[in-house]
């Protein structure tokens, strides 16, 4: 996939909205959605990031970008409904959501983790982009090739020592990917599939791995084919699958 090429025009015309917009994998996504033609929903929390990220895709010659402020950790249905209200008064459509936003603390053994630090990895990390989704279903159903991808974790797919609660939010995110594929009739014209990036130099993998050369590991750009193909109408086959970005 690595070898993908897409059309300069995959996106065209559609709205796609991606949390964690302001840094790392969700940045890089949120600018090459719009170099292929989309208009980006931007969702993180820090303004100022945000408004970085479209201040590129403006001077890039990219479609006017919508900014959604907004804290995932203390999402609520009402909401959720009100920014998919939003987003469908200013847009008119929906026709993806890439779910990048995290929350991460520290790789520390169970014995050491709290119910307080468990509530917060479930919220951000599975059960705001299972609720958003679900807020955002009415206007992703009017698209005529909807995508949602969520974004997996190597750790979540093969359990290790010390990654807690974030490897098993993450690994929740599979779950839900297949129970909603499998309740999607093969008729409609939405997708959900997760994707795992495997390591990225982003500030994440700094904290994970701090020995490691960024210089050794794959850009955010290098893993930009995955984004683009899961949600451009050349995938529009491929439903509830897990998928590992290989180089
Ligand atoms: N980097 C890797 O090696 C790697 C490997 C496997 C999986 N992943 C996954 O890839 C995705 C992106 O990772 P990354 O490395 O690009 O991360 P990153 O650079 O740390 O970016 C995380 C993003 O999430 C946003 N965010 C955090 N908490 C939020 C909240 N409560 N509400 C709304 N937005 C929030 C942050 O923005 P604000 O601070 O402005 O809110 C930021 O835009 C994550 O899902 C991660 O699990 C990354």
């Amino acid at each position: 996939m690595k070898d993908y090429s897409p059309r300069p025009d995959l996106l065209a015309g559609r709205v796609i909205l991606v949390t964690g917009a302001s840094s790392g994998l969700g940045r890089a996504a949120s600018l090459a959605f719009a170099r292929h033609g989309a208009t980006v929903a931007l969702l993180a929390r820090n303004e100022a990031k945000l408004e970085a990220v479209y201040d590129e895709i403006i001077a890039a010659g990219g479609a006017e970008p919508a900014m959604f402020p907004y804290d995932l950790a203390v999402a609520d249905d009402r909401s959720l409904e009100t920014l998919a209200g939003t987003l469908a008064h200013h847009l008119k459509r929906l026709d993806g959501v890439l779910h990048s936003a995290h929350q991460f603390y520290n790789l520390t053994p169970l014995s050491l983790q709290t119910l307080d630090q468990w509530q917060s990895l479930m919220r951000v990390n599975l059960i705001a982009p299972f609720a958003l989704t679900r807020a955002c279903l009415p206007l992703l159903k009017q698209s005529p090739d909807a995508s949602v991808v969520f974004t997996g974790e190597t750790h979540g797919h093969q359990p290790a020592a010390f990654w807690g609660g974030y490897a098993v939010a993450k690994s929740g995110l599979e779950t839900l990917t297949r129970i909603w594929a499998d309740e999607i009739s093969p008729e409609e014209n939405l997708r959900i599939n997760t994707l795992i990036p495997g390591q990225v130099a982003t500030s994440l993998r700094a904290r994970t791995h701090p020995g490691l050369d960024p210089d050794t590991l794959p850009s955010t750009d290098d893993l930009m084919p995955w984004y683009l193909y899961l949600m451009g109408a050349d995938s529009t086959s491929v439903r509830g699958q897990i998928i590992e970005c290989r180089n």
